[in-house]
Formats: structure tokens, C-alpha cells, sequence
């Protein structure tokens, strides 16, 4: 079977690798090809690629390509890992909104809109190049902001499924704390991408939510960046994402005397670079561990092998709502546990929410429409409603402002400005 990973000269690349190294069993792969534009990093990154591969054993061939139509041909799943304007985009990204009071996040708030602008046309077009070249492959979005983005694809008719670390971290995290291994450890996640609460953790079937706040409370808030008294109050653990709506203000104060983490991520990725062209060095360095990403990989192995062998397990993932959350749209893209099999995910019900979470998913989502018709159709007035939808903007004299500087910081990835 050919995967094709589009944005292969990614920095993330080496974790995916290890990845589909550690679990071949699992998914067992032909061909991967790395797709980027950028010759000099692909031919970087693939170096590495390879001797990772070799270095495991594993069989499958390594290709590069600098044009989608020839990566992704003949591929039976696609993976979306692209990031439009590099670290220096999520730059403005991150430090513009905190100019106008506003915390300053690649996906969350302003920055996260200005990214979703940059993005979608690219993806639709990566997209429809894949339905041409590759037809029937399951499109993998990991494509911040995935919900935005994953919505996109569906709309225009892709087999497309969004993906996130986020629930297997807490997993991973849980089953640490407890004591066990991850499969024994359902979560009761229910939101938006990079919007979501863990209202109950099963071990084995049975809650244990309630013993994991009592006995980790502490740990577990430390690792979200809330207040213990406040993950207690809410008898669940909301995402590290939640930060920025419940810590909003002393978040935008932190931001502002701090670098940005495109910065500390710039800093990395050359330094990473440097260690992938090095012909000696063929195991995943430590310094990748320091990025976002941790458990992607596993994610998506986990995710491919069960689209393409129909196993009907379930996993987090983002896709269309279809009733799920009755208060959303059909067409909304969710993030919550699915069953998953060749025909793609199918959400498990969901209990119904509390106002105190329904409300702000429904405030986002329906930004999430504003914000794609904007990436869609462009135009500064539109992307003016989407921020005056947003949660974390809402003033209009702040949007109209806001709108007006990230349509001029990203002019030259923007046709239609
Ligand atoms: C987490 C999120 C991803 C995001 C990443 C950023 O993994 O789920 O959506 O892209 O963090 O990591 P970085 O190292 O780039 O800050
Ligand atoms: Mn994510």
C-alpha cells in the first residue's frame, strides 16, 4: 500500500516515520512518498527518512515529490501536514491579535482565522488533485485549523477525515497515571477541534474520572494550564486549547513578554534540520519530543490501518456532525469518538452536553462557518464576520481592526486581497 504525506519536508516527518517503523505490523506499507515544494528540505528530510527505514528494517520504498499530481499518485491514503507561509506566517499568526488585546494563537481566535484563509484554497486544490490522481484515497487532515479545514473537504465532496493529538495525549496520559495500558482507556470527548472536554475517562468500561481528579487533580490542571478548583468544579478536564478562553486575559499578558512559539519552533526546526543532514544520525532525536506533535504518529497508523482494513474500532477523530451534537449544524465537523471502517467514521452518540459547554461550542462553530465562507469567498468584510462571531473577539470596532491588519500581514497568501 502507497501513503503519500503532503508537506513531507515537515520537520515532523521523522515522527511519522518512527511511527509507521515502530507499528509495520499494524500498517503495513509499500511505498511512502514525501510531497513538498520545497526541493532542499524534502531532499533533507527523505535523507533521513531513509536511513530511519533502513535502520528498522522496513521494507517500504521512499519516494519524493515536488508536484502533488505526482506524489500522491495511485496513493491509498493521503496525509495533510502543510503548514502555508511556514513559522514566519504563524508568527503573525501569533503576536498581531496581542496588538489589539486579543491572545495571539495559530488556530484559536484571530490568528487561527488568518491561518484558516491561508490554508483552505491550498488544501482544496491539493485536494482535487488527489481526487484526480488518486481516486478513492482517504484524504488524513492533520492541516491546522483541522476543524475549518476538515469541513472544507467535506463540503466539496473529499473522502476526508481531520485528525489531532489531543485525544490520544490524554489517553496516553490517563493510562499512564492509572497504571495501564492505552486500549483499555475510553475517552468521553466531545467538541470542536482544539475545543474539548474529557467528561469521563472509562478504564475497562467503568468511570474513573472522578478517582483521576481526586488522586492527579493537580498534575492534570498543571498540564492543561488551568486552575485545579476549576477542572474540579467542571468534573472534567477541558484541553490545553480552553486555556484561552478561561485564562484568556492572563494568557495575553504571558504572550506578551514571552517569545512567540513560532520563534522557539523556528529555533528548533533549524536545529533539527541541521541533526536530519547529518548521514550518522538515524533514530528520531530527543529535540522532536519538544514539539506539539507527541503521539501524531500513532494517531495516524492508528487511523489509516483502520480505514483500510475496516476494523471498525473506535478513535477520535473530526468529521461531520449529522445530529450527533443536535444543537449544530449537519454539515459542523465535530471532534469525538467515531467508529472507523473502510466506508470512513461514523460518531458514537453523545451525551448530551451541559449549557456550560454547549454554548461556547456553538459560539465556535458557527464562527467555523463564517470563518470558512471568508476562506472560500474572500473578501476583508467577510472575514470582519467571522471575528465579529468569534467568542474571543466579538467588539466590532476590534474585528474591523483586526481584519483590516491580518488582511494586509497576509496579502501575498490571499488571491483575492
Ligand atoms: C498540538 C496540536 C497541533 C499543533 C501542535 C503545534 O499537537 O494538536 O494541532 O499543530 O500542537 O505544535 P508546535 O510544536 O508546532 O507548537
Ligand atoms: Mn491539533
Amino acid at each position: 500500500m502507497k501513503l503519500a504525506v503532503v508537506g513531507g519536508g515537515s520537520t515532523y516527518t521523522p515522527e511519522l516515520i518512527d511511527g509507521f517503523a515502530r507499528l509495520r505490523g499494524e500498517l503495513p506499507l509499500s511505498e511512502i512518498a514525501l510531497v513538498d515544494p520545497d526541493e532542499h528540505r524534502l531532499a533533507t528530510v527523505a535523507g533521513m527518512a531513509r536511513r530511519m527505514l533502513a535502520r528498522a528494517g522496513h521494507p517500504a520504498a521512499l519516494t519524493t515529490a515536488t508536484r502533488v499530481e505526482d506524489g500522491v499518485a495511485g496513493a491509498a491514503a493521503v496525509l495533510l501536514q502543510l503548514r502555508v507561509g511556514g513559522q514566519a506566517a504563524r508568527n503573525v499568526d501569533e503576536t498581531l491579535p496581542l496588538e489589539c488585546g486579543c491572545v495571539g494563537q495559530e488556530t484559536t481566535g484571530a490568528g487561527g482565522l488568518a491561518k484558516a484563509l491561508r490554508t483552505v484554497p491550498v488544501v482544496l486544490d491539493i485536494a482535487e488533485k488527489v481526487r484526480a490522481h488518486a481516486p478513492g484515497a482517504w484524504i488524513v487532515d492533520f492541516t491546522n485549523p483541522v476543524g475549518i479545514v476538515t469541513r472544507a473537504l467535506l463540503g466539496a465532496g473529499h473522502r476526508a477525515i481531520g485528525l489531532c493529538n489531543v485525544a490520544i495525549g490524554f489517553q496516553r496520559r490517563f493510562a499512564a497515571l492509572l497504571g495501564v495500558t492505552p486500549e483499555r482507556i475510553a475517552l468521553g470527548h466531545a467538541g470542536l477541534n482544539h475545543l474539548t472536554w474529557e467528561r469521563s475517562v472509562l478504564l475497562d468500561g467503568v468511570d474513573v474520572l472522578p478517582r483521576l481528579l481526586d488522586e492527579h487533580g493537580e498534575a492534570i490542571a498543571e498540564s492543561v494550564g488551568v486552575p485545579v478548583e476549576l477542572v474540579r468544579h467542571l468534573r472534567a478536564v477541558p484541553s490545553y486549547y480552553l486555556r484561552y478562553f478561561y485564562e484568556h486575559d492572563r494568557v495575553v499578558a504571558e504572550q506578551r513578554t514571552s517569545p512567540s512559539r513560532a520563534a522557539e519552533v523556528a529555533a528548533m526546526e533549524s536545529a533539527l534540520l541541521e541533526m536530519y543532514a547529518d548521514p550518522a544520525v538515524d533514530t528520531k532525536p530527543d529535540l522532536l519530543n519538544r514539539r506539539g506533535g507527541a503521539f501524531y504518529s500513532e494517531a495516524a497508523v492508528a487511523l489509516v490501518a483502520s480505514l483500510m482494513g475496516d476494523r471498525g474500532d473506535v478513535q477520535v477523530v473530526n468529521t461531520r456532525n449529522d445530529g450527533t451534537l443536535p444543537f449544530l449544524d449537519d454539515d459542523a465537523v465535530i471532534e469525538v469518538p467515531a467508529t472507523v471502517g473502510a466506508a470512513g467514521a461514523v460518531p458514537l452518540p453523545v451525551d448530551p452536553l451541559e449549557p456550560l459547554y454547549r454554548g461556547l461550542i456553538a459560539h465556535v462553530s458557527a464562527y467555523e462557518s463564517l470563518a470558512l465562507e471568508a476562506a472560500l469567498r474572500g473578501g476583508e468584510d467577510r472575514f470582519r464576520d467571522a471575528l465579529l462571531a468569534h467568542p474571543l473577539v466579538g467588539q466590532a470596532s476590534l474585528a474591523d481592526d483586526l481584519a483590516a491588519r491580518l488582511v494586509e500581514a497576509n496579502r501575498a497568501f490571499l488571491p483575492w486581497a
